[in-house]
């Protein structure tokens, strides 16, 4: 259930303030019309990168063939790297029934995330020793755990354990990575340590979030990650990439996993609807002019977005009484966590927004009609990003013709997992391109922990490929 504000309810103070307003519903409001130029924008940009590489989509071969069926079974490890924290998970596939696991989080600091890439690996390999420790799990003498590694960057894959880092997204910067195989750097790690854990397969989080969806849901055709980042893998067929050399060689498959990396859709910055608050945000960011789409819907900018407008009202007097608290004047303090719950404020005095501003972000006390603004906002913020993410989608379903059939889409991440009415929101996206048939044909459903079983199928589908031809 949504608890939006209707903007004729605000008790606004000016004129000048009505108009501000409603100047930023107008910026910030994808139209229909809008969000199919922009699916249809996106059809393009998947075509030109299923074509060759170096495209702005960069529709990058997972090497993963093959559907689930829900009977695979052993004992795997997972480790995640991607999201707000490090993961290590291990993973016990019975054959029948949800996957059972275990895990622990670990914090990744600022200095590991910019700082030398050696240490950010060596971290990591630490991290996994102490849980097999922890976990109390034996190594057999001569035998090694096979390893299901979720790097959630873009890397193009030359083989299901082998890549090239192609970029840093979402606030890491580490050095010397950028064009080496994330796999040769984990396991250089393991090895130096006498760790005996073998990295079978290397795999991006939306990969491995279709692959959890599908172990549980057959028909599953996408997976999506709305979190951190955003980004999103489907079905495709092998004729259709066209840059896909080994194809004739690979007779047993017919269709692989694409990870799209959609984040970085449009930096040409030729249909996305960007406004002064976007651009502001992009060049402040580690990584200006790239990932122009992620900027718009990811969990890791939503609140900065929607500080930077916040800011920009307060600047022309027009909010607060033009007085910011010293916290909102810092860059980042809006957590995306803070609109999810402003989002959900259904209390006439918006009782859960006035917690936010002066318990959380020191704003000595707040009028009613700021709060109205503030989850006006927030509000406005947090659709443009559904509506985005659904067009995205969209341009899937209609390039696979999938919308016209029965299909599932797995999501994981905390933005689509905690933002009210997300899910909602993306569905009536959808309707709006494809009419009601959609909403009876494409279930939308939450992935939880997709990367890690996911990661984990991939290492058994790995295992699975070498021994012989895939199902
Ligand atoms: C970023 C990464 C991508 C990942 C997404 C979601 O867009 O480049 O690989 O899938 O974030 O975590």
């Amino acid at each position: 259930q949504r608890h939006r504000i209707d903007p004729a309810t605000i008790e606004y103070t000016s004129e000048k303030q009505k108009n501000a307003v409603q100047a930023l519903i107008d910026e910030f409001t994808v139209s229909a019309d809008l969000l199919k130029a922009i699916k249809d924008n996106f059809i393009k940009g998947m075509n030109k990168g299923l074509e060759r590489d170096g495209e702005t989509l960069a529709m990058i071969p997972s090497h993963v063939m093959g559907r689930l069926d829900g009977t695979e079974s052993g004992s795997y490890l997972a480790l995640d790297i991607g999201g707000t924290n490090l993961r290590v998970v291990s993973v016990h596939l019975s054959g029948h029934g949800p996957p059972v696991t275990y895990q622990t989080k670990y914090p990744i600091e600022e200095r590991l995330k910019t700082g030398d890439a050696k240490a950010l690996f060596d971290y990591m390999a630490d991290k996994v020793g102490s849980f097999l420790d922890e976990q109390k799990i034996k190594v057999s003498p001569g035998t090694q755990i096979e390893l299901g590694f979720t790097f959630s960057f873009p890397v193009l894959q030359t083989s299901i354990n082998r890549g090239k880092l192609i970029k840093w997204t979402k606030g890491f910067s580490a050095s010397g990575m950028v064009g080496k195989d994330p796999v040769a750097y984990l396991q250089d790690a393991f090895t130096r340590r006498h760790i005996p854990v073998r990295v079978a397969a290397l795999v991006n989080d939306t990969v491995g979030t279709l692959l959890a969806h599908a172990y549980e849901h057959p028909d599953t055709a996408m997976g999506v990650i709305l979190g951190t980042g955003c980004n999103g893998a489907y079905i495709e067929r092998i004729n259709k990439i066209k840059k896909w050399k080994d194809a004739k060689e690979d007779v047993a498959a017919d269709e692989m996993i694409i990870n799209m990396e959609f984040g970085a859709f449009d930096k040409e910055r030729a249909i996305l609807p960007l406004t002064m608050f976007d651009n502001k945000l992009d060049r402040k960011s580690v990584n200006p002019n790239s990932q122009i789409l992620e900027k718009m819907i990811a969990g890791m900018y939503l609140g900065e977005i929607t500080r930077n407008v916040l800011l920009n009202l307060v600047d022309r007097r027009l909010l607060f009484q033009g007085q910011i608290s010293a916290d909102l004047n810092q860059m980042w303090t809006f957590e995306t966590a803070y609109m999810s719950a402003i989002e959900a404020d259904a209390s006439p005095t918006l009782h859960a927004t006035r917690k936010i501003l002066e318990s959380t972000l020191n704003f000595q006390s707040t009028d009613k009609v700021d709060r109205q603004i503030v989850k006006l906002v927030v509000e406005l913020v947090g659709r443009r990003a559904a509506r985005l993410s659904a067009a995205a989608i969209a341009g899937v379903l209609e390039h696979t013709e999938g919308w016209k059939k029965k299909a599932s889409i797995g999501i994981d991440g905390s933005l689509f997992e905690y933002y009210p009415s997300f899910d909602t929101d993306i569905m009536d996206g959808l309707v709006e391109v494809f009419g009601e048939t959609v909403r009876t044909n494409i279930s939308i459903g939450l992935a939880q922990d997709g990367s890690g079983v996911g990661a984990a199928l991939c290492a058994l589908l790995a295992a699975k490929h070498a021994n012989g031809p895939l199902t």
